[in-house]
């Protein structure tokens, strides 16, 4: 049986599963969780392990249509000046918190468009983050950009305060492609931000692109891919399009007629692949490409990439916190997420000096199921000596799965000696057998409460 034909039959077209940023996914977290645990949790965290800290800045001047990312649209910068005062209480509060001042080795901005601040409101939101945390050793500090949305001084700003990463969005360089997702950006804007990046020193760039957008072909994604290349980037995310207009309304402005059927995603994700990898970049994860002396590439060929909500990273540290609206921390014992909408963002911060309202405990079922699953999604198998190492279960416990996957998956995955593997070709398949893993266990685990 061909490949296609083989994963159609396990479901691969017709799935709806979770993109496994994190272990169990943001949709299933519980009310009042991070409420009750982030002061607990913020506070005991050591002083001897860095952190790292992300901040969301959830405002766009404009709102693209296929963006699933809830954002809230803005013409001018008084509603983000308020909310910048409240980061800032927000950041203070929580640093405050743990017994002894933290360092922080990564500092990631998010959004959203973090770069829609003035110079003056950056600045003044960087000296709240760096008066809070002291730098760890290999410090790194990255921002998400909209090549439409940043002016050069800020830009040059933001290399100056330590800036050395960048994750540009592009989604596509095709016209009609675009047009239909209202989106416009020229590729000779998206070059000149790249290129005013390298002249201040910021040589990692990661390009953020899309397939299965509307009037998008495979044909179309082999240009915008030649484009793209020219931008000479170290880093490719090459996204399926999430359309889910009762999620995001704004994306019922893109008819599904208009969108390519889930076989033709897959023959797009597949050319993408081949043709990055016959230019040298190293496929990483599910989606991600790198060139080899990149630090995610090199992290990946080590064992050392790590899954998180940003997609992948060499980042290793284990608590990560999250400032502003719809933020989510991860701490040894749990996640905690943040107020979603602004409004209830500001409101608790105001009134708790924090602002987490959602989250998940997790037990030690959980922990074992975060594992295996960053595994696979990290490095498309099962390796049963580091989850021995990292959990409290047996070898006879894995021995056990791995032969349930196998037998459940036999034409997609191979045992290793070590655990397993997913064939070569059939990566695809990976967020199917966490899915499928976390269905099983889960019921596991619910069984073993009802007893
Ligand atoms: C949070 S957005 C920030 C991007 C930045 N504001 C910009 O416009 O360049 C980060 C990335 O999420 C991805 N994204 C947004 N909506 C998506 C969707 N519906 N499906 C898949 N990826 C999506 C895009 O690739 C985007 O670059
Ligand atoms: S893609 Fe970027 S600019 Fe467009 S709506 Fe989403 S976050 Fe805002």
């Amino acid at each position: 049986m061909d490949k296609i034909s083989t994963l159609r039959r396990y479901g691969l077209f017709d799935a709806k599963v979770p993109r496994y940023t994190s272990y169990p996914p943001a949709n299933r977290f519980e009310q009042d969780v991070g409420a009750r645990h982030q002061r607990n949790w913020l506070e005991q965290l050591p002083a001897h392990d860095p952190v790292s800290v992300y901040i969301h800045i959830p405002f766009c001047r404009r709102l693209c249509w296929f963006c699933a990312c809830r954002t809230q649209g803005t013409k001018t910068l008084s509603p983000v000046e308020g909310y910048i005062e409240d980061l800032i209480t927000e950041i203070k509060v929580a640093s405050e918190l743990p017994r002894e001042r933290l360092k922080m080795a990564r500092l990631h901005l998010g959004g959203g468009t973090p770069t829609l601040l003035s110079p003056a409101l950056m600045d003044r939101l960087l000296d709240a983050v760096f008066d809070a945390f002291d730098l760890a050793e290999g410090f790194e500090f990255s921002v998400e950009i909209d090549p439409t949305e940043a002016a050069p001084d800020l830009l040059e700003l933001l290399a100056k305060r330590g800036m050395r990463r960048a994750s540009i969005g592009v989604q596509d360089i095709n016209l009609k492609v675009q047009k239909a997702i209202g989106r416009l950006q020229s590729f000779e804007q998206t070059q000149e931000v790249c290129d005013i990046l390298r002249g201040h020193g910021v040589h990692s760039l990661n390009v953020d692109f899309l397939y299965g957008l509307p009037h998008q072909t495979v044909q179309s994604l082999s240009e915008t891919l030649d484009q793209v290349v020219l931008l000479k980037p170290n880093r490719l995310a090459l996204y399926g399009y999430a359309h889910v207009p009762h999620v995001s309304k704004r994306q019922s402005m893109i008819p599904s007629e208009h969108l390519p059927g889930p076989e033709t995603r897959f023959d797009m994700s597949e050319l993408a692949r081949e043709r990055l990898c016959a230019i040298g970049f190293e496929p990483l994860g599910i989606d991600h490409f790198a060139l080899p002396d990149d630090s995610l590439a090199c992290a990946a060929r080590e064992g050392r990439m790590r899954r998180n909500f940003q997609g992948y990273t060499d980042d290793p540290c284990e608590s990560l916190i999250g400032f502003g609206a719809s933020a989510i921390s991860r701490f040894r014992r749990g996640y905690c997420q943040n107020a979603v909408s602004t409004s209830a963002y500001r409101q608790r911060v105001q009134t708790y000096g924090l602002a987490g309202h959602k989250g998940y405990y997790m037990r030690e079922e959980d922990r074992l199921l975060a594992g295996l699953v960053e595994q696979i999604m990290c490095t498309h198998g099962i390796d049963v000596s580091r989850l021995v190492e990292s959990t409290e279960q047996s070898e006879i416990y894995f021995a056990s799965l791995i032969d349930e996957l196998c037998r459940q998956f036999a034409d997609i995955v191979d045992p290793h000696p070590l655990g397993l593997f997913i064939r070569p070709g059939y990566e695809a398949a990976a967020r199917l057998i966490c899915a499928h893993l976390d269905a099983a266990l889960s019921v596991q685990h619910t069984h073993s409460l009802a007893i």
